[in-house]
């Protein structure tokens, strides 16, 4: 019995007036085999240091923080998140991983109030972005391989072209790629990787009808006191060729604080990507690209979840959008205010989203929206139209509602598997975890959700996160055997590098580490049988 039913069959027992007592009689009847096995067995949730599994799983180290990677000296960046595998060969693969933010206690040795070096700033840019390293499979442990010409930084130093010539502030190119948090890969084989709370470094030129409003980084990571970036070159997704580390900014899926890019191919060839803005109160986009193989150009929409459609957030089907804007660039620049201005739905934290292999269903992660109270948030199920990822017209339903019932909270990240279920990671801050509302659920954790047969719709924790952290970036091997998982912001509430939170992954006094874990073993064999 999962501890979803023993919670369900503990609820009815005090709702039927009914003895507690006959609790007894319940482990009788699991022990006489009346209820049907668990597909895996679910662990309770943790507030330990550690990375906790389910029996039947292990973890190995991939990659931490600070790990050199090739000749240049350049090292395995910081708060890992999104995780490609782009098979090479039966043992080889890439890896892209994402490195979604920096935390300056431990990258620039920075203390927030004290005085702030420009030095400190460029450990902080060399720190995020994303990593290529090649991977071997070796007696079923995939290590790093050292040095291969595959292992690079794409950072927040690196001078990135838009795509299609366009200029943005009077620039063809950006200096760098910053807050990437979630991603996708192409049908050619390319990675795309998000730029999600870009705010936070060099600030924001916030749209309002009127004019514009300067908003500045100072009290987040205040990269403008030293950089005069404009801020119109972050919030959009970067695309990267694996093989040779090409990397291109496009405009044409939007800028707003970009969860993930989910790629999907439309009946006719063109490519559909998926993306959510992760703030309180925003929306839900698709880009129905104009090529089969590039998605330089295409139409944005935005969902209007009550009427089931998408709305075109092309100038020429808005005319009132005129008023604002002189060319759809501009319109892509500051898409939240086009959406809202067509009436798109305000939603409540979009993260991230997958497309079920099995049904073709679009599974979105709400995460919360605490001041609206929802805390918990949900998972919402997108049907489009005929299954067809380009149709204008969609039915939404509720999936799942995070929440004791279910054992999780604020979901976050998602991945399916090779038969069709669902893995989701979840998001609760650093701050609020082990307090109210969110005592009960500890630490965060991955959490597996099968679609189909006895346990369908309910969530299984498989893993503990340690103190502080989030589990990112679930992504499979080719062959299902591995589930390679980042572990972010270990420690992240530490005070300083004398008061830590979190001493994970080496213990003892060590300083905590992102890590890239690869779990394994018989208890995810058999689900994927
Ligand atoms: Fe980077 Fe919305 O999580
Ligand atoms: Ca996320
Ligand atoms: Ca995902
Ligand atoms: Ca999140």
């Amino acid at each position: 019995m999962s501890n979803w039913q023993r919670r369900e069959f503990i609820k009815f027992m005090g709702k039927s007036g009914l003895s507690l007592s006959l609790l007894p009689l319940l482990n009788a009847c699991e022990s006489l085999g009346f209820s049907k096995t668990p597909p895996i067995t679910a662990i309770a949730p943790s507030a330990e240091d550690l990375l906790i599994l389910s029996p039947g799983l292990k973890w190995e180290n991939v990659i931490s923080w600070g790990t050199r990677i090739n000749e240049k000296n350049e090292r395995f960046g910081f708060n890992c998140d999104y995780i490609a595998f782009i098979p090479i060969n039966e043992n080889e693969s890439i890896l892209w991983v994402n490195h979604e933010s920096p935390n300056p206690i431990f990258v620039s040795n920075y203390i927030r109030g004290g005085k702030r070096t420009k030095e400190q700033v460029i450990e902080e840019q060399k720190s995020v972005g994303g990593s290529l390293i090649k991977i071997k499979n070796e007696r079923n442990v995939w290590q790093v391989v050292s040095n291969d010409p595959i292992n690079r930084r794409i950072d927040g130093r690196k001078k990135i072209p838009f795509a299609n010539g366009e200029r943005i502030a009077g620039q063809n190119y950006t200096i760098g790629t910053i807050a990437n948090c979630a991603g996708g890969i192409t049908p050619w084989g390319n990675i795309l990787s998000c730029e999600e709370n870009y705010h936070d470094y060099y600030g924001e030129n916030q749209k309002t009808k009127r004019s514009f409003t300067k908003i500045s980084a100072k009290n987040s990571m205040g990269w403008d006191q030293f950089f005069n970036y404009p801020p119109e070159h972050y919030g959009w997704c970067v695309e990267v060729n694996p093989q040779t580390g090409y990397t291109i900014k496009h405009t044409s899926l939007g800028r707003y604080a970009h969860e993930c890019a989910t790629v999907t191919e439309a009946r006719d060839g063109r490519i559909v990507v998926y993306s959510g803005d992760d703030k309180n109160d925003e929306c839900i986009y698709k880009l129905i690209s104009y090529d089969q193989n590039s998605i330089k150009k295409g139409d944005l929409y935005v969902a209007d979840i009550e009427k089931g459609h998408w709305i075109s957030l092309q100038l020429k089907d808005q005319p009132q959008l005129k008023k604002y804007f002189k060319n759809q660039l501009e319109v892509l620049t500051h898409t939240r205010f086009a959406a809202h201005e067509v009436g798109a739905s305000a939603l409540d934290r979009p993260e991230d989203i997958e497309i079920c292999p099995t049904t073709g269903h679009v599974y979105v992660s709400l995460t919360n929206n605490k001041p609206r109270g929802n805390f918990h948030g949900k998972i919402l199920k997108i049907i489009e139209k005929d299954n067809d990822p380009a149709s204008l017209e969609f039915k939404a339903e509720t999936f799942l509602n995070g929440g004791e019932l279910t054992g999780f909270s604020s979901p976050d990240n998602l991945v399916f598997d090779k038969r069709g279920n669902l893995w989701m990671t979840n998001d609760i801050s650093g701050k609020e975890m082990n307090k109210p509302p969110y005592a009960s659920f500890r630490n965060n954790g991955l959490f597996y959700i099968p679609l189909t047969g006895a346990h369908a719709g309910r969530s299984f924790q498989v893993a503990s996160a340690p103190n502080d952290a989030e589990l990112t970036g679930p992504c499979f091997s080719a062959d299902f055997k591995t589930l390679f998982l980042s572990v972010q912001h270990p420690g992240e509430t530490s005070k300083s590098i004398q008061n830590l939170t979190s001493h994970w992954p080496e213990g003892g006094d060590h300083i905590p580490r992102p890590t890239v874990v690869a779990i394994s073993g018989p208890a995810l064999d058999n689900l994927m049988k």
